[in-house]
């Protein structure tokens, strides 16, 4: 019974996932053991289990030295520099506990609080209005690759945005993020991944050290500038730990957002029901965004590593063993949600266990709401006869993350005269204000077809 995928990435059974195995594993309890990830671990199979094990304070989130010890086998130089990979990344907030996380935290929490996210609302809605733009521009004659166009480039620019950063190279973001989230994603990164984590790293870490140098570089309002307040009043230590923070938040941020972009628009195609609801009352986007969430979280799971011996639902846990809360079987645990495998927009999921919970819940769990629901509404209302190419799409192999490498998309003829009236109607690009949807009026005549419901297959 294997959480690792070992299909071709177009494989059926990539698309449906680790779900039907998860199902399995919850039958046999809420804890297993498994040598299938790093070396031997415990999985919480449980919504009851994962939430309690991310509340817990004997199981710790520092967990990274296991990245080195898993590649204990290879060269002195290659240890070395593992070594330094580790060391750096074990001062983010994510890999720390108590007194060094709430620190982190409260320095964090600033630039995430809800004014901040309501000022950034703007800047995402003109994002994603441009994109779609140059989607439509540049391929009107030909598939478009979703995630390529769409899904790395908008969560790219909002964190750069976010950070304060000015004149980025969105490209050297990318790569980066990309290269980080394959080696923290794999449960056993092989040379490359590893050697290309390494280089992303340390090119990170030395544009950040060139930025915050020169106080031009990043805007007055940003959480680079928090940061280097807060190097400056003692509460965060100047060099590692808070290049490490800045280097957590673009692979934390970025992987995640561009994961759920990408697996939203994709279920929503594929669940015409669902988005044909969307099109005609735009206000349920909240729910469906935070339905998908759960539907098929981005990050399947986290770690942590006990800090005492404990028992665990009568299991006896030492000192040291690892332990992975399985978020997305938590997500999909009947005794949570009332038939967990369909997807009910209107069903009342809260804040799901994708952000995680306890004292590690995601920072950025509002922005990616804000962000998810700005663009899934703007693509529902220009586009309402979007369509995938038949078979087209492609799975990303990770144990960690559930996402799509590509998929490419079919843009509907009509879109132009879509844009075209918007314009005509005075509904600027820029304003802030395309979120007021005008769906309803424009399409409800519009009749869903037979094959847009044998579509609906889940
Ligand atoms: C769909 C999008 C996202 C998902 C599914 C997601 C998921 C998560 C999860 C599960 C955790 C908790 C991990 C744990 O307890 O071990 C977490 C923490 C975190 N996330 Fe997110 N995240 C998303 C978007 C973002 C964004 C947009 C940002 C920032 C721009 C962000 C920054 C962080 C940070 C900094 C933490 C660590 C918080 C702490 O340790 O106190 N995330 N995220």
């Amino acid at each position: 019974m294997s959480i690792v995928r070992n299909v071709e990435s177009r494989h059926p059974a990539r698309a449906a996932g680790p779900y039907a195995t998860y199902a399995q594993l919850r039958g046999r309890g809420p804890i297993l053991w498994t040598t299938e990830l790093f070396g031997g671990a415990w999985l919480l199979t449980t919504h009851e289990a994962v939430q309690a094990a991310l509340r817990d304070s004997r199981l710790s989130a520092q967990r990274t030295g296991g990245w080195v010890m898993r590649n204990s086998t290879r060269g002195s130089e290659r240890r070395r520099e593992l070594v330094a990979l580790q060391r750096l990344f074990a001062r983010a907030m994510l890999f720390v506990d108590k007194p060094s996380h709430p620190r982190l935290r409260q320095v964090m929490q600033a630039g995430f609080r809800p004014s901040a996210i309501e000022a950034l609302k703007p800047f995402v809605v003109g994002s994603v209005e441009q994109l779609l733009d140059d989607m439509e521009r540049t391929h009107s004659d030909r598939p478009c690759d979703f995630i390529e166009c769409f899904a790395r480039v908008l969560p790219a620019r909002i964190i750069a945005r976010l950070l304060g950063l000015r004149g980025v190279s969105a490209t050297e973001f990318l790569a980066w993020s990309s290269d980080l989230a394959a080696f923290i994603g794999a449960s056993l990164p092989d040379e490359d991944q590893t050697e290309r984590a390494l280089r992303s790293i340390v090119e990170m870490g030395k544009y950040f050290e060139r930025v915050l140098r020169d106080e031009s570089s990043f805007s007055q309002d940003g959480i680079l500038r928090m940061l280097m307040q807060a190097q400056k009043s003692g509460q965060i230590e100047k060099g590692p730990e808070l290049l490490a923070q800045c280097a957590m938040l673009l692979f934390a941020g970025h992987e995640t957002t561009r994961h759920f972009l990408g697996t939203s628009i994709y279920w929503l195609l594929r669940n015409r029901a669902v988005w044909d609801a969307i099109r005609v009352d735009p206000t349920l986007v909240k729910g469906a965004v935070r339905e998908l969430l759960r539907w098929d979280s981005p990050v399947q799971y986290t770690g942590r590593r006990a800090n005492c011996d404990l028992e665990l639902y009568g299991t006896k846990i030492r000192r040291g063993d690892l332990v992975l809360p399985l978020i997305g079987a938590a997500n999909r645990d009947p005794a949570e949600y009332v038939g967990p495998d369909a997807i009910q927009i209107d069903r009342r999921v809260g804040i799901p266990l994708s952000f995680g919970s306890g004292p590690h819940v995601c920072i950025g769990a509002s922005l990616t709401l804000m962000e998810a629901e700005v663009a899934i509404s703007a693509i529902v209302r220009r586009w309402p006869d979007l369509d995938v190419v038949p078979e087209s799409e492609d799975w990303i192999d990770s144990p960690l993350y559930r996402g799509l490498a590509s998929l490419p998309l079919k843009l509907p003829p009509p879109a132009r005269a879509t844009r075209a009236t918007n314009a005509a109607q005075g509904q600027s690009m820029h304003s802030g204000a395309p979120n007021e949807c005008c769906c309803p009026h424009r399409y409800g005549g519009q009749v869903q077809t037979s094959v847009d419901r044998r579509r609906s297959d889940q």
